[in-house]
């Protein structure tokens, strides 16, 4: 990829020279006793300076590609805008050094923020009930399917096992149904990972409502209707949100993450917690307290009904500061904005897009995300979308996720038929040369069967 320092750095064991050394320790003031016969020989430890080690790493770091120097078009799950003001928030003291073991009435700011959002994630959604606990998207999911199950299983219902997901759910939605245990509900992912709004939504809730199921929403995607429709308000009943997502906390390389459930209030009992609630009108005497002198004071209980917790402690707390200054800093009138923006350059590149490849859902207004195709310029000319995917990194960017050749043998799948398209895929190797080189790119293997690009 053409990345800022493009040139060749050597090992740190080739910037080695005998006798460098990279620290300038103070004089002995004890006994020394040397070291067992040979031990730095056969350590091999490099023999630098301390400059050398200093630039030899820096021009390392800078050979990545992070979301500071361009653009990630897969960006919405993981790298997107991250505003750099969510990251002086979380290093404010009375919120970075909290320790979850302090005593409540010593962290009541930090309570009060969770309460707070809380409370904008329940107006947002549409939906009251709410916990901050799961750790991630897919958590969210397993917490959202064992509250519909604390629900069926509390009414006496009994016999209910399955969740129904349609194909153009998120694939961590059938992963999550399948550990639930007739129909429990529907979980549809709105909008959806073609980054279409899926249609007839309410009229979907109410066959599932009348069926005795719920419906769970998957949110991730919220950025895409934020401030514009309430997922509560069209018929779910429960909800996850990614805040690594639409509300602009990090979450590179799987970094920790935030997927807060929303529920409908007669849900709410069956939440995992503990959570922030406000109690009303207290007091608390001591002038160090923190917050002392108002007179709303929080805790932090557990539901009445709850399924249990679902993560340590308060969930990952500074994600949660992250999303809070993120939804404080456009406020209540222009939060909207994240979804009208986000919409707007999405449909900006597809009607940008859609005559050069092809864009099979390109005939409907899209939401935050597209999908292309391109099938039409591997049959014109036999390069492929993982082609023009090496090809765009070339040109310093980050090319967009394409559906790759995922391979799952399934569990029980026999050897010989494993062996089988493991030798189909290493026949297709030698043709990839001359594929390649149509887009410029020179790809071939090496005498041990690695790929390695050359231009
Ligand atoms: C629509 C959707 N649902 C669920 C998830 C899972 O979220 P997470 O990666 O935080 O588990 C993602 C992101 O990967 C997503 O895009």
């Amino acid at each position: 990829m053409a990345l800022p320092a493009m040139q060749t750095e050597p090992l740190i064991y080739e910037l080695s020279s005998p006798g460098r050394q990279g620290a300038a320790l103070p004089e002995c003031d004890v006994p020394a006793t040397p070291l067992p016969k040979n031990t730095r020989q056969e350590l091999h430890l490099p023999e630098v300076s301390e400059v050398d080690v200093v630039r030899h790493f820096t021009r390392l770091s800078q050979k990545n590609y992070c979301v500071d120097l361009g653009i990630y078009p897969l960006g919405s799950c993981t790298m997107k805008y991250n505003p750099k003001i969510n990251e002086e928030a979380v290093k404010l003291p009375g919120l970075a050094q909290v320790h979850p073991y302090q005593d409540p009435e010593t962290v009541q700011g930090a309570i009060q923020l969770m309460f707070e959002l809380q409370q904008y994630l329940a107006e947002i959604s549409g939906l009251p009930g709410v916990t901050l606990q799961p750790a991630a998207g897919a958590q969210g999911e397993l917490t959202g399917v064992l509250v519909i199950r604390a629900y069926h299983l509390a009414r006496g219902d009994y016999k209910r096992c399955k969740v129904l997901v349609p194909d153009s759910a998120h694939g961590t939605n059938p992963a999550t149904s399948s550990m639930s245990g007739e129909t429990v509900g529907l979980m549809l992912t709105n909008p959806n990972t073609l980054g279409l709004f899926e249609e007839n939504v309410q009229e979907v809730c109410k066959i599932v409502h009348d069926a005795g199921g719920l419906v769970y929403g998957d949110g991730a995607n919220l950025n895409a209707i934020v401030g514009v429709a309430r997922p509560g308000d069209l018929g779910f009943d429960v909800l996850h949100s990614n805040l690594h997502k639409t509300f602009s906390v990090p979450h590179g390389g799987g970094g920790p993450g935030a997927g807060p459930v929303m529920v409908r209030k007669d849900l709410t009992q069956y939440l995992p917690g503990p959570n922030a609630v406000k109690v009303a009108g207290a007091r608390v005497a001591g002038a160090r307290v923190a917050g002392a002198g108002s007179s709303a004071r929080y805790k932090l209980a557990m539901p009445k009904k709850s399924i249990g917790r679902v993560k340590s402690f308060y969930g990952n707390f500074l994600a949660l500061v992250r999303a809070y200054t993120y939804i404080r800093s456009f406020g209540n009138e222009h939060l909207r904005e994240i979804a009208e923006n986000a919409v707007l350059n999405a449909n900006y590149l597809l009607a940008r897009l859609k005559d050069t490849y092809s864009a099979p859902y390109g005939n409907r207004v899209c939401k935050h995300e597209f999908v292309l195709t391109g099938t039409p310029i591997a049959q014109k000319y036999g390069v492929h979308t993982l082609d023009i995917a090496k090809r765009i990194e070339d040109y310093g960017f980050y090319p967009p996720t394409i559906y790759f050749p995922l391979i799952a043998p399934r569990r029980r799948q026999s050897r010989p038929r494993t062996g089988a398209v493991l030798q189909r895929l290493k026949l297709l190797q030698p043709r990839w040369g001359s594929r390649l080189s149509n887009c410029g790119i020179k790809w071939d293997a090496d005498e041990r069967g690695r790929a390695r690009i050359g231009i």
